[in-house]
């Protein structure tokens, strides 16, 4: 073992969150310019560190949501032969956590390629999604593998759970505008309330996931007919049926009502919801700035722009 780096970025939901936990369509985006990077490196005591914003210490000694990762990285050393191998693993991230920007799985695709490059064995990407999945199942019960298949892309990409994931194009106008509401969403707790809905009363809830699936295909045209007016249609109708999904928040809906008034052509929550991310779609630069400072004065801790001509630059 020697040391390595590994890479990831965050990711933003443009549709399909929740529904593709049960199969539907969900298209996704790889934000490069919001980094996280690992490094380990091997020291010849035999100790095992984590050194992080959130946790530094041992490995053994880390609490949850960490011990998702604690389990991957176990596993990774059984694999590697490496179990009594001393090391610290550092973690720098510019991604903000529990926002719905895919922290979580960013964190398991920079340890998974910093491992695999530190014992010089290649890496292909269904074998890097498979060990995400270990941590991301401690972490979230039931994840669908969206997150880690987009914190791992160059492109955005166009995700149904099972299948391999596909790169999906994206016109050059049009730019994103993300809001933080500064609260933490908390995706197992998210995504176990849509379940308990669907436990509850399936022929009421059914039909709402199923209208998520139906706005990602309709998205899915809009971006390839280069329609944005049409893209921001089907986000304003994810918003709705994930709202009546009870995973909207008075805080997301405040900066979504803020945006559609700035000349948003739709806006909606992004990533699991209760709290974290909203995005605004808007037709241009000039206009995304006009959004960005409308959702500031509605109280958005932070905001960034992800601009559709980003989308083919690596
Ligand atoms: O909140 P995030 O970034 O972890 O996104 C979760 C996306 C969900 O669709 C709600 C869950 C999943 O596993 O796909």
């Amino acid at each position: 073992m020697h040391q390595a780096k590994g890479e990831s970025c965050a990711k933003i939901i443009l549709i399909g969150e929740h529904a593709v936990v049960y199969g539907q369509p969900a298209i996704a985006l790889p934000i490069k310019s919001i980094k996280l990077q690992v490094t380990v490196t091997p020291t010849q005591d035999h100790q095992q560190k984590i050194r992080s914003t959130f946790y530094r210490g041992l490995l053994a000694d880390a609490q949850p949501p960490f011990t998702g990762l604690t389990k991957l990285i176990s596993r990774l050393l059984v694999f590697f032969s490496a179990e009594s191998q001393g090391f610290t693993l550092t973690i720098e991230s510019a991604l903000p956590a529990e926002r719905g920007m895919g922290s979580s799985a960013a964190c398991a695709i920079a340890i998974i390629r910093a491992f695999y490059a530190a014992f010089d064995t290649p890496l292909d990407r269904a074998t890097l999604l498979n060990w995400a999945a270990v941590s991301e199942k401690a972490i979230h019960g039931n994840p669908s593998g969206l997150d880690a298949a987009t914190t791992s892309a160059d492109r955005p990409q166009w995700f149904i759970r099972g299948a391999a994931p596909k790169a999906i194009h994206f016109p050059s106008r049009g730019v994103l505008v993300i809001a933080d509401t500064g609260e933490m969403g908390q995706t197992g707790a998210a995504v176990g309330h849509v379940a308990d809905l669907l436990r509850r009363d399936h022929a009421q809830f059914q039909p709402l996931i199923e209208s998520i699936g139906l706005a990602s295909r309709k998205a899915a045209v809009a971006l390839a007919q280069d329609d944005l007016p049409a893209l921001g249609k089907q986000l304003n109708t994810a918003q709705a049926a994930l709202s009546q999904l009870g995973v909207s928040a008075p805080s997301l809906d405040r900066l979504i009502q803020a945006a559609a008034a700035a000349g948003a052509l739709g806006a909606k929550l992004t990533g699991s919801g209760q709290g974290g991310c909203m995005i605004a779609l808007a037709q241009d630069s000039t206009s995304a700035a006009t959004i960005a400072q409308a959702l500031h004065r509605a109280g958005a801790a932070a905001t960034w722009q992800y601009d559709f001509s980003e989308s083919e630059a690596i």
